[in-house]
Parts: structure tokens; sequence; C-alpha cells
């Protein structure tokens, strides 16, 4: 490029989006990225990276926003780092995410036909677990969701859509609280201050709660044990409270440290005819109700026989194994967080089912010191994928089946290329949206042996 183009402003119009959902205009031949913005969106913007093949912007103004954007449902919306989309109307939304990924899909597997994305039936309330920043005005530490595009600023919520219409109030309880004390929110800057996170989970079947402040130390312990007792008065649908102290740099909601203040210290689910209990730093499906409709896909996809022995790898709470169980012989549950494999055991004593087996276990070990063979192995890893010598070692199993659940496009198709390569073929790739308002797309994958 000769043109220097980086610092300059422009206007430009949004012709199509990508995954992970950003807008793409054009600038004198070249592509420009442009985050927050919308097909049909007419923008002033900067330039703010200038690479070889395409340009990066950022919007500094909307001269006309895109016919697609119909709703005004949160006031945060505009600030909020919490929903993406939620000013598209549902089944725009689901269009517009069909469209991103086929167009994703086909830069690398152009071939293969990739299902209707299944919706869901809420599309407001529905996720089970939020984690609110603490943010500092002067002297008072107030909690929010972190700003659209910022790490280290927090924008104070007085409402928010994602959760349960009761979690403003625990927020306002908490803000009322901590106004007349010392204590100061986390600084992303400087790594002082006692305040991070109060993170709210909720039993969507039970409606129960289960809420942790995460704080850097427990210096002020009386003062959050107080805390504890008055918040657990006010709201009695907070059945477990626990302190988690994380004083590192990193910023995570999750700690070294986790103390029970008071309750019974885990939540109960119920997804069809199972009942699942999950421990405070167990993984589990943030949407419960289309938790649900994901594995009952599963389910239908795997096609499994009464004689298959299937392997759960990344198995979480063991979900996905325990609703296949009663369809196969023998489930085996692998996964490297004990808190979860104790749930998972007791989840398949809760429900009484005897033919599947938990271990806490990095998955490359397992599948490297496990002699078994399974007809069906089924892989749910995090937004990394599989590591090579995962993937590796799945491929030496040699099962006729592999399903791959998926978060993240971009290592999702890294992996199917890997699988490909060994011979294997996609009979089925199903989307489903897990995350309504947001740019986030579910996949399950089905891939076969051809012999
Ligand atoms: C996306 S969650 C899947 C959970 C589960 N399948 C479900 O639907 O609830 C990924 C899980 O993989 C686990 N995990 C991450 N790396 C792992 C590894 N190398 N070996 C075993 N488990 C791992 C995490 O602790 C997490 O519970």
């Amino acid at each position: 490029l000769s043109i220097t183009y980086k610092n300059n402003f422009y206007n430009i119009h949004i012709d199509k989006i990508i995954y992970p959902g950003i807008g793409i205009g054009v600038l004198d031949h070249f592509q420009v990225e442009v985050p927050n913005s919308l097909p049909g969106d007419h923008v002033t913007l900067k330039i703010i990276k200038q690479y070889k093949t395409h340009l990066v912007g950022k919007i500094t103004q909307y001269i006309q926003k895109s016919p697609l954007r119909t709703q005004e449902l949160c006031t945060h919306f505009n600030d909020c780092g919490g929903c993406q989309i939620l000013d598209i109307a549902y089944q725009d939304q689901l269009l517009l995410k069909q469209n991103c990924l086929e167009a994703y899909f086909k830069d690398y597997l152009p071939n293969e036909k990739i299902s209707k994305i299944i919706g869901v039936n809420h599309v407001l309330f529905y996720r089970n677990k939020m984690e609110f920043a603490f943010g500092q005005n002067e002297n008072t530490p107030y909690l929010g969701l972190k700003k659209r595009g910022h790490f280290d600023q927090v924008i104070p919520l007085e409402d928010c859509l994602l959760q349960d219409p009761l979690t403003p109030h625990i927020l306002k309880f908490t803000n009322q609280y901590f106004k007349s004390h010392t204590l100061t929110a986390w600084n992303y800057h400087t790594h002082t201050g006692e305040l991070r996170y109060l993170s709210i989970r909720q039993s969507k079947t039970q409606s129960e709660f289960m809420v942790s402040l995460v704080c850097s130390n427990d210096k002020a312990l009386s003062i959050y044990k107080e805390f504890s007792q008055q918040l657990m008065q006010e709201f009695p649908q907070i059945t477990s409270f626990f302190l988690v102290i994380n004083p590192e740099i990193g910023d995570t909601a999750q700690g070294k440290t986790l103390k029970l203040f008071s309750g019974k210290g885990y939540l109960q689910e119920i997804l069809g005819d199972l009942k699942f209990q999950i421990s405070p730093t167990a993984f589990f499906q943030t949407n419960t109700k289309q938790a649900y409709v994901l594995y009952s896909q599963i389910l239908k996809i795997a096609d499994l026989k009464p004689t298959d022995i299937i392997f759960d790898l990344y198995c979480g709470t063991g979900t996905i194994g325990l609703f296949l169980a009663k369809s196969v012989a023998n489930v085996i549950g692998i996964e490297e967080n004990p808190a979860s494999i104790e749930d998972a055991k007791q989840n398949a004593l809760l429900n009484q089912i005897t033919n599947v087996e938990f271990e806490a276990q990095n998955v490359k070990n397992f599948l490297k010191f496990d002699p078994r063979q399974a007809d069906c192995i089924i892989v749910d890893p995090p937004r990394d994928g599989l590591i090579p010598k995962a993937l590796k070692r799945i491929i030496e199993k040699n099962p006729k089946k592999i399903i791959y659940v998926s978060c993240n496009l971009k290592t999702l198709c890294r992996d199917l290329l890997e699988f490909q390569k060994e011979g294997y073929q996609f009979s089925m790739i199903q989307p489903v949206d897990m995350f309504p308002n947001t740019w986030h797309i579910e996949m399950i994958v089905k891939l076969e042996k051809i012999s």
C-alpha cells in the first residue's frame, strides 16, 4: 500500500458481516474490517490498522443505521459488552449467523452442507451464569459489565436482560452495601483494590441462586461475611454463597481459594428426566433450556447402538455422557477438573445410571494410556479446540464415528481439516444457537470414517 490510510477518517457503507461478527466495507478496493457494524450501516470511521491486504476501522459516527437494527430493548446496549446484536430481531439474528458461518466454512470446507441453525424459544433471560465486574466511581464501587471492546472499563448496570429479572436487584443491593465501606474495586492497571467480581449462577429449573464474591484478598473477611448474611436474608432464593480469592493479575472470576460461607454449595438443574448437581467451579452449559436441545441433537445425530462404547471427552459434569447412557452399552467420561468429575459421579448416582465411568484426567494422557477403544468418540473441548497430541491420539483410536461439539468455528475448522486428511467425512454439520443477542455459535459435527 503506498497510500497512508491509518489515522484518517472516511465515510463507508457496510456490505456484509463475517465471523465472528465483524462488518465489512470497501475503501479504494481494500476490505475494511469494522467492529460493531452491520450490513446496511453507513458510518464515519477512523482507520486504526493498515495491513497489506486489508484495513481495520473504528466507528466514530453512524451516519445512517442499518435497517436491521429495529429493537431498542436495553438502555445499556450501545456501551455494554454483554450483548452485541440485541438490537436485531431474533429471526434476522439467525439469518446473519447462518450466513456468517456458511461463508466461514466455504473457505475451509467448500463442499460441505450446513444444516439450518436451531434457534431458541427464549431470547431473553436465558443465561444461568453471569460474572459482573466491579468498577469504581470516585469513592464508590459499583457492579456492571465490561464496556464493549474494553477489558479495563466497567459500565454500571441498572438493568440486564440476560439472566433473570432478580439479578439487577442483587446488583443494586450489593452496590448499596459496599457504598458504606472503604473497600475499592480492582484496578486493571495498578492491580490494587479488593472487589473484583460478583458471579451469579442460577438453576433455571429450580430457581435457586449461587453467588460468589471474588476478591483479591480476604483481609476484610468480616465485611464479606456480613455482606453474605445480609444478601441471603434479603434474597432467600440465594441458597449458596462463596468467597473466592483471586490475588493474581490475570483477569478472571475464578480463584485459587474458595470458601463456602453459607448454604448447600451447589445448584441442581433438571434436563429432561435427568438431574444434575453443579459445583461452583464446574462447567455447565450457560443456556440451560437450549442445553437440552443441544444434547437431544447430539443423541439424534450420533445414531448410537445399544452395544456401543462411547468416550465423552472434556465431559464437564458428565451431561452429554449421562444423556446418552441409556442408548449405549458403556460411557467413559474424561475431564481434567476434579470438582466437575465429582459432580459427574454424583450425577450418575443421582440418576441411577450405572453404565458410566468418569475419570479426572487430561484427555491426551487418557488417550495415550487407556487401551480401550470406542465406537464413537464425543469431544466438546474449550475454545482452543483440540491440541495436536489429543487430535493425533483420537485418530489413532480409529473410532468409526466422532461427534465434535464446538463453540469456536476457527479451531473447529482447523481440527476438521486434520480429521479430513485422515479419511473422515462430515455427515452432519448442525449449528445450534445457544447465545441469542451475541455472535456466538455452537456447532455439532458428525465425522465418519470412510472404509
Ligand atoms: C466446553 S466444556 C464441555 C463440558 C461438557 N461437555 C458440557 O456440555 O457441559 C470443556 C471442558 O473441558 C475441560 N478441559 C479443558 N481442557 C481439558 C483437558 N486437556 N483434558 C480434559 N478436560 C479438559 C474443561 O474443564 C471443561 O469442563
